[in-house]
């Protein structure tokens, strides 16, 4: 059993409430916080080795450390809540289930970077979330845990819920921060990084929900408990969204350093009706698959999914089956990408297009000979090139089912049809 930080009380359905949440011992950090020097809360949270869970892994202490101190500008934290990425649903766990430790996360980062406003970016069709958050927001600015002085500390802080339209591109944590503004949601180049220059031009801290709930167990157990957890370069536990081909997808906790076939088997039950693995999406829509032997001889940690050629992300595990088309899948993320492409960047813009036309055509059997090869030709033509990394996000797994499933592209094209297109669940995201 993983020991659980984020999970805790997932299984009490009344832990949204205050009085709850109370009484399993939320908000118990901030008289600790409270009598500790914020750059001290900052060193503290750089050692316990805490990295971002939205996707990019980076040290959370060190993103914090960059926002300037001698500043007459006020300073922002926009916290992430797009969620956008398919297959990550793990945020919407935090804010329907345990929404007061994602505020306690808040006022933590908040006090330590020494910020005034902070803004919780959901996607707007999350309206569960955001009806729980703005519950829970109403409940702790009632008991003096946000607004003026909070319980008698002298510091203030004011939270708002931002509600996005369904752009993928706004978990961009610089198209976030435009859309926030009210503009067009198009990414910003880097640098200057949000850090220095973010939200109304100001200092602003972009972190994920997830990487900000973690923050009550470093204060309240000590920067070394939560070091002491994981691997020597990923530490602690992370929240991974299993969906696709299992006995039971969900929302599942785990300490890092484990196989990560043996985890999905444990946690899920393993492939759905005794079928054959056929490989693992480990990080989200945007990460390379991992063959089934791959996916059976990694460790689970930001390191060995690396080494194996792909990448942790958002913790979206995809499992697919032998029942399962990578062809399809690959037609249904390139329509993904090409629709979400904000358009500033041309090799995004066209890049993604091109590639979803090429996988349309193959999936419908109409693809020519050449067409594998014409992905791997045009993928290196998209990542690097952008202003983000949306077209990145597209190219690398393109790539991957390609070089990895070959056999399967090949037979598209010269049977001219899908062989798997007779199977109900030809697409694990379709
Ligand atoms: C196209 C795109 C979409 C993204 N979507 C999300 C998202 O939905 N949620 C998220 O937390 N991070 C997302 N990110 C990552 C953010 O840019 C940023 O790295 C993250 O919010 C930083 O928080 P963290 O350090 O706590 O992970 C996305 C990045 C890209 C390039």
């Amino acid at each position: 059993m993983s020991k659980k930080i984020l999970s805790e009380n997932f299984d009490n359905p009344d832990a949204y409430k205050l009085a709850v949440y109370e009484k399993l011992g939320g908000y118990r950090s901030l008289e600790k916080l409270f009598k500790t020097d914020p750059a001290s809360v900052i060193e503290d949270v750089k050692n316990s080795g805490l990295r971002g869970r939205g996707g990019a892994g980076f040290s959370a202490g060190m993103k914090w450390g960059f926002v300037p101190k001698d500043t007459d500008k006020p300073k922002y934290l926009c916290v992430n809540a797009d969620e956008g990425e398919p297959g990550t649903f793990k945020d919407r766990k935090i804010m329907v289930q345990d929404p007061h430790k994602l505020i306690e996360g808040i006022i933590i980062c908040s006090y330590a970077v020494g910020i005034g406003t902070a803004y919780i970016y959901v996607r707007g069709e999350y309206v569960t979330p955001i009806n729980r958050l703005q519950g829970a927001i109403d409940e702790a600015y009632a008991s003096g845990y946000l607004g003026k002085n909070i319980r008698g500390s002298g510091f203030d802080l004011d939270v708002f819920i931002h509600r996005g339209a369904g752009a993928y591109i706004c978990g961009e944590e610089t198209g976030l921060i435009e859309s926030i503004e009210g503009k067009k949601g198009q990414p910003r180049p880097k640098p200057p990084f949000p850090a220095v220059i973010g939200l109304f031009n100001c200092p602003t801290v972009v972190n994920n929900v997830e990487t900000l709930s973690n923050l009550p167990f470093i204060i309240n157990e000590g920067w070394e408990a939560y070091a002491s957890l994981g691997t020597e370069k990923s530490k602690g536990t992370m929240l991974f969204s299993i969906s696709g081909m299992v006995e039971r997808p969900g929302v599942y906790e785990q300490e890092f350093g484990v196989n990560l076939w043996e985890f999905i088997e444990n946690a899920t039950g393993g492939v759905k009706g005794g079928r054959k693995l056929k490989g693992v999406v480990p990080g989200g829509s945007s990460s390379p698959i991992l063959t089934a032997e791959e996916a059976r001889n990694t460790i689970l940690d930001y390191e060995s999914i690396a080494a194996a050629g792909s990448m942790l992300g958002s913790g979206a595990i995809m499992v697919f089956s032998e029942d399962n088309c990578i062809v399809k899948a690959l037609q249904v993320i390139s329509r993904f990408y090409a629709h979400e492409s904000c358009g500033q960047c041309p090799p995004c813009r066209e890049g993604t297009y091109w590639i979803a036309r090429v996988a349309e055509r193959m999936e419908e059997g109409e693809g020519n000979p050449g067409d594998p090869d014409l992905i791997l030709d045009v993928c290196p033509h998209l990542m690097g090139m952008t202003v983000c990394v949306l077209a990145d996000a597209l190219a690398m797994p393109a790539k991957s089912y390609v070089e990895k499933f070959r056999d399967e592209f090949d037979q598209h094209i010269k049977e001219k049809r899908c062989p798997y297109a007779s199977s109900a669940a030809s697409s694990v995201m379709g």
